[in-house]
């Protein structure tokens, strides 16, 4: 590498969302979700969405009138018998994201999951052991890994810009009205933080610092029972850390930084959607930056879409920007995080709505 090379932010190589090849699309569970990927597989790529699949008949019937998806099925039975499916999107609660790709993988058909990749580390490897055995795709709907920036912030780890990486500090943190109805606050649909946003943070640092060998958390549960602020530590195991905070009851600006032993990488808030990466020198001085464009969630589900497709036409079943074993890996983490922080509720004050 040249001198003038280690300045510099190296290009991502992620291609346009509208260059993959197209895949004949199904989706599953006609949630909050769904309506944003589906608007962002038609409005940003070459993907057909065939089909749509609901509990409900006449909600299934709506979702494909308003999309325009040619057919609508009134199960998800249904919805993966259909010969013209080749991958089910999986956008339902995540206590339900195993239940759904198996159902899913039986039929034939590829998934794409929301994330949490499931609601627990058992669940997660049985996934994975089934898209293995069958020959099948199945990836986490992990969306900022496949984002332009995010690409060029791991090229930057791998080429040492930053030296080791030895401090991440990330939040995703926002205030949540009490709502019974909001799946969040529901521990039998696997509310609660750590899957809802903990989940985001854990896979940014396995990403950027590497898989947790400690984790270390304080936390304040829900009266509802589900975990709603969390400050975690997560250690590499070779020095370095991420200090970490995933919440329902504080707002935070969702910042992101990682710093190493020659320099550090900040990502403008919020990270996940980040307008700009910078690349500083171990003084602080900025040596580089890139800016992105994209500003929507809407804008961002397409790199997830086109990656699938292009993996799959390509005849793989896992994606190595985000790998089916590390989604079951972190899900590990997850379940470290939820027993550390549950090891700690008896010492903390219950935070309540009110
Ligand atoms: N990538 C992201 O940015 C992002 C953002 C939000 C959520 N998520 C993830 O996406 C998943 C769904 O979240 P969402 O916000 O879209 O939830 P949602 O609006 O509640 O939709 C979930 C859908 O799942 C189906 N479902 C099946 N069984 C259900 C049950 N027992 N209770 C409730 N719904 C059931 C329903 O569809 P039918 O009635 O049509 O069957 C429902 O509309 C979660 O895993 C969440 O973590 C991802």
């Amino acid at each position: 590498m040249t001198a003038h090379a280690t300045h510099r932010l190296p290009a991502s190589r992620v291609e346009n969302p509208r260059d993959a090849p197209a895949l004949r699309w199904g989706i599953m569970g006609l949630g909050s979700i769904s309506e944003q990927f589906t608007t962002s597989l038609r409005t940003q790529t070459r993907q057909q969405i065939v089909a749509a699949g609901s509990r409900t008949a006449s909600k299934s019937a709506d979702f494909a009138r308003r999309h325009g998806i040619p057919r609508a099925h009134g199960s998800y039975e249904e919805l993966v018998a259909d010969p013209d499916v080749d991958i089910v999107y999986i956008g339902t609660p995540t206590s339900l994201h195993h239940d759904c790709a198996m159902l899913a993988m039986r039929a034939g058909k590829h998934v794409l999951v929301e994330k949490s990749f499931a609601a627990n580390p058992l669940e997660a490897h049985a996934m994975v052991a089934e898209s293995e055995a069958r020959g099948l795709f199945i990836m986490e709907a992990m969306w900022p890994r496949f984002l332009p920036f995010m690409q060029s912030a791991l090229l930057a780890v791998e080429a040492g810009l930053i030296g080791d990486p030895l401090t991440l500090t990330a939040d995703l943190a926002d205030y949540n009205e009490y709502d019974p109805s909001n799946y969040m606050f529901s521990p039998e649909l696997g509310g609660g933080v750590a899957r809802d946003r903990g989940i985001y943070l854990a896979s940014l640092s396995s990403l950027l610092i590497g898989p947790a060998s400690t984790v270390s958390v304080t936390g304040l549960q829900d009266r509802t029972g589900v975990d709603a602020h969390l400050n975690i530590t997560l250690g590499n195991g070779r020095g370095g850390y991420s200090q970490l905070l995933a919440s329902m009851y504080v707002n935070a600006p969702s910042n992101a930084r990682l710093s190493g032993t020659r320099g550090s990488l900040s990502f403008d808030p919020p990270w996940y959607l980040s307008p700009r990466l910078t690349l500083l020198d171990s003084r602080g001085t900025v040596l580089d930056s890139l800016d992105s464009f994209l500003r929507r969630d809407v804008d961002a589900f397409c790199y997830e879409a086109a990656e699938a497709a292009r993996v799959i036409t390509a005849g793989g079943i896992s994606s190595p920007l985000m790998p089916a074993r590390e989604s079951a890996a972190i899900s590990e983490t997850l379940e470290r995080i939820l027993s550390s922080a549950r090891a700690s509720w008896s010492s903390a004050t219950p935070a309540h709505h009110d």
